[in-house]
């Protein structure tokens, strides 16, 4: 009885102590992504805990590790691939790069990475109100910031992209996020974002690199841009993410003006990054391209609208300009306290 009674004992105490064991030897594996300094330089600190992508030096050398390496330079050179003159096809209505909005080929934290997305991925999205698959996710891109047509989702250029991803995300556990891959918090005034202080900032702060008129400024060889345009018809689609005013404050607070502002140190306060958002942002004045397809309608479901979507109908009452430009707070405390989502 008794040894009956110590044996179940025993081998649970052998399970816990193998199992401390291979937790102690499985942690540094896990934590390869985490906490290092890489050595490219990067502004990533150990004692952040933000998560450090792995190093480029670090893609095998086989076929997947070739499937990689192409992927990696369509997004830093998408348009020399899959541009209007693109030598794999011509896909994209712009010359932008992927990584003209994903930093450092989408490797920088608060930068719009890729740090967990093939870990996220397959995942439901309100805007198609479907669950869509990460290669599906490019395309979106491909189709309102880059406003061309979807690549074929067997295409080599897609298989590509996801391989890389794949890669990045090695060290992320499935379906996690991880610290950095998200964009920074905001203080939302009490106020509409300004568009006059707005446009104050953009001249000061912005006008010297993407232009007086936001046209950007080309490479020497038309091939894309040193600069990249932040509107007009060579931008970004409206109603495409970029187009909503507090995601663009986010990217701009963490990496804009570019050189000056870093996620550490951003160099914008919060209303000014959502004020110059809002000039950057603002339909009346700047235009850009429209979506192709209006037949498709986006949100179904409006609820799973984003806060700063610019387009009604929405699951409240506030206007689609309150809705755009703010002020943010009462709607966001207005689905809070109606068990309605807050999506931004
Ligand atoms: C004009 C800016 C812009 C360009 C250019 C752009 N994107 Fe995006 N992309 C965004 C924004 C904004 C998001 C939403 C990010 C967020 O919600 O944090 C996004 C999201 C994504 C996501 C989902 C990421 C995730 O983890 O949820 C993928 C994948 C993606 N883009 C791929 C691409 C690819 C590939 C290209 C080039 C073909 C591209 N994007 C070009 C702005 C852009
Ligand atoms: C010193 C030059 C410089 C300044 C100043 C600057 N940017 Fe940029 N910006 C860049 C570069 C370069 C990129 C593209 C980064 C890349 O491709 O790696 C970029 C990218 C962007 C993007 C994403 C791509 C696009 O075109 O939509 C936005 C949005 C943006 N900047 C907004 C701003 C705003 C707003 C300001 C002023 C607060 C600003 N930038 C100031 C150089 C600058």
């Amino acid at each position: 009885m008794n040894k009956n009674f110590f044996i179940p004992g025993k081998s649970l105490l052998t399970v816990l102590i193998v199992c401390a064991f291979c937790i102690s030897a499985l942690l540094p594996a896990c934590n390869t992504g985490l906490n290092t300094q890489t050595n490219n330089g990067k502004d990533v600190a150990k004692d952040t805990g933000v998560f450090v992508p792995p190093d480029t030096s670090t893609i095998p050398h086989d076929q997947f590790g070739d499937m990689v390496r192409y992927g990696r330079d369509l997004i830093v050179n998408t348009s020399k691939y899959i541009g209007p003159d693109g030598i794999a096809g011509k896909y994209l209505g712009n010359k932008m790069n992927c990584g003209n909005c994903h930093l450092d080929a989408g490797t920088r934290p608060f930068g719009f990475n890729f740090f967990s997305s093939h870990a996220r991925y397959p995942q439901y999205r309100g805007r198609e109100n479907k669950v869509l698959t990460l290669s599906e996710r490019i395309n979106n891109c491909v189709e309102r910031p880059h406003n061309g047509s979807p690549l074929p989702l067997d295409s080599k250029e897609i298989v590509a992209m996801v391989c890389y991803f794949k890669w990045l995300s090695a060290n992320v556990p499935i379906g996690q996020h991880v610290k950095g891959d998200e964009m920074p918090e905001l203080e939302y005034p009490n106020r509409p974002a300004d568009l006059h202080k707005g446009e104050a900032i953009f001249l000061k702060e912005c006008a010297s690199c993407h232009g007086i008129n936001g046209g950007g400024v080309w490479k020497p060889d038309s091939s894309g841009y040193v600069f990249p345009p932040l509107w007009g018809e060579k931008s970004y689609q409206n109603g495409s993410s970029p187009s909503r005013v507090l995601k663009l404050a986010r990217f701009i607070k963490a990496n804009m003006p570019d050189k000056k502002a870093t996620w550490r140190k951003p160099y914008l306060t919060d209303e000014q990054a959502i004020d110059v958002a809002a000039y950057v942002n603002d339909g009346s004045i700047h235009p850009r391209p429209q979506k192709k397809d209006k037949n498709i309608p986006d949100y179904l479901d409006f609820k799973y609208k984003a806060i700063d979507y610019e387009a009604g109908p929405y699951v409240d009452t506030f206007s689609a300009t309150q809705h755009k430009f703010g002020p943010y707070k009462p709607i966001i405390d207005y689905h809070k306290a109606h068990n309605l989502p807050v999506i931004f």
